[in-house]
């Protein structure tokens, strides 16, 4: 492998990446070489990761329990940590069981490599987070992709293909690029007519959608009923890991054939204590979800009365913000700009999202000020005038 080449080639098409050293990347105020900017970029939608409550249950949980608990979850790993965060999960989601993994990523390899077997066919969304496709590819499944958010598609596909294979239908619930949400109720219907296993991954969704937060199934009245729900510790719960929810018989299925449940390390007491504390506190706290809710819409309809191509979406209180300007370039340029000014917000480029659809990727917290969000606003609509100017060329 000619490394030099390919890192080369990667700068020209401006789709070189780096690690940055940044403080706070998780709250409203982030540091990076000495200077403060506005953090539009964290999804730690609703302000959790340093939650009183939730860094205290690490903390006691660290004197008590201590970090690793001496194996995979079958053989020593599996402690009353993670029985009770299971059990305040499937609470939460209205469903039977849950199970825990080590990470969100992981939790996708692991369901859809297990469920998927390689007889079976995968209908996936076009526009599905990264580790959904992966975790298809480790499946050796066939997989069919329908287009993005499309029932129409997806039940022509459905009528044309598979036959008498297993069949899975698998999204995004909030899409993690783009802010816009999955027809769930048309989705669920295909799955029924059409015998599939429908799975979503949620992770951008939990809560911050529904009235307790359950994520986007509560908020089109379908809690419970997704067959296989997914979801995140890392994004709203402000701390780490996985889970997928589902009736008891497929998480006990799972615990015996998912490979990444079983040939891993389950997550660290202190953190199965937080993400505990976490699951509490979106239901106890409800003013964190309104509140990034109105944020988000605020953002929204500013950006969009300046001007500014925004992805649309279904549910105008998803804290996902896609402002899509187009070429790598673009995004960069834009990106750098903000910077200048103090504010921090990520360009997402190929191969993350189809060429020709570079965008900023604007996310909001609980914890941003009014007047932050205001005078966000009031920086993008100066840049876009000078970029209507021609200045930004
Ligand atoms: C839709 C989706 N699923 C899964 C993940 C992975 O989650 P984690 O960061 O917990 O590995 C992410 C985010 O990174 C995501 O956006």
């Amino acid at each position: 492998m000619d490394f030099a080449a390919e890192l080369e080639r990667l700068k020209e098409g401006q789709l070189y990446r780096t690690t940055r050293v940044i403080a706070g990347g998780a709250r409203p105020w982030l540091w990076y070489q000495g200077r403060r900017y506005l953090n539009l970029s964290s999804s730690n939608y609703l302000g959790l990761s340093d939650h009183p409550k939730v860094v205290e249950a690490a903390v006691a949980s660290l004197y008590d329990e201590g970090f690793n608990a001496g194996g995979s979850c079958l053989i020593t790993g599996h402690g009353p940590a993670h029985a009770a965060l299971e059990a305040a999960i499937a609470r939460h989601q209205g469903t039977e069981r849950s199970l825990v993994y080590a990470a969100g990523y992981q939790t996708n390899l692991g369901v859809l490599s297990a469920l998927a077997t390689r007889e079976a066919v995968i209908f996936s969304d076009a526009l599905n987070h990264a580790s959904l496709i992966d975790a298809a590819r480790l499946s050796r499944a066939r997989v069919v992709v329908y287009r993005h958010g499309d029932p129409n598609h997806l039940e022509e596909l459905l009528r044309a293909e598979g036959g008498d294979s297993p069949r899975l239908i698998v999204t995004d619930g909030v899409f993690s690029m783009d802010g816009d949400v999955a027809p769930l109720a048309d989705l669920l219907a295909l799955a029924e007519r059409y015998q599939a296993l429908l799975v979503v991954d949620d992770a951008h969704g939990l809560g911050v959608l529904g009235e307790r937060g359950a994520g986007l199934a509560e908020h089109f009245g379908l809690l419970g009923r997704i067959p296989v729900a997914v979801g995140t510790m890392s994004k709203a719960l402000g701390v780490q890991g996985g889970f997928v929810a589902a009736r008891a018989q497929v998480i006990d299925y799972l615990i015996n054939r998912s490979r990444a449940f079983i040939f891993s390390s389950g997550l660290v007491a202190p953190v199965a204590r937080a993400a505990l504390a976490a699951v509490e506190v979106v239901q106890a706290e409800g003013w964190r979800r309104q509140r990034v809710q109105a944020l988000a819409a605020r953002l929204r309809r500013g950006l969009g009365a300046q001007g500014w191509q925004l992805q649309p979406t279904a549910v105008e209180g998803v804290p996902i913000v896609a402002l899509v300007v187009g070429e790598a370039e673009r995004a960069l340029q834009l990106m750098e700009r903000l910077r200048e000014e103090g504010i921090w917000a990520a360009a997402i480029r190929p191969p993350t999202v189809p060429p020709g659809t570079s965008r900023l990727r604007l996310a909001l917290m609980a914890t941003h000020e009014d007047d932050a969000i205001e005078w966000a606003l009031e920086v993008f609509g100066r840049i876009r005038s000078e970029w209507a100017h021609g200045e930004g060329r």
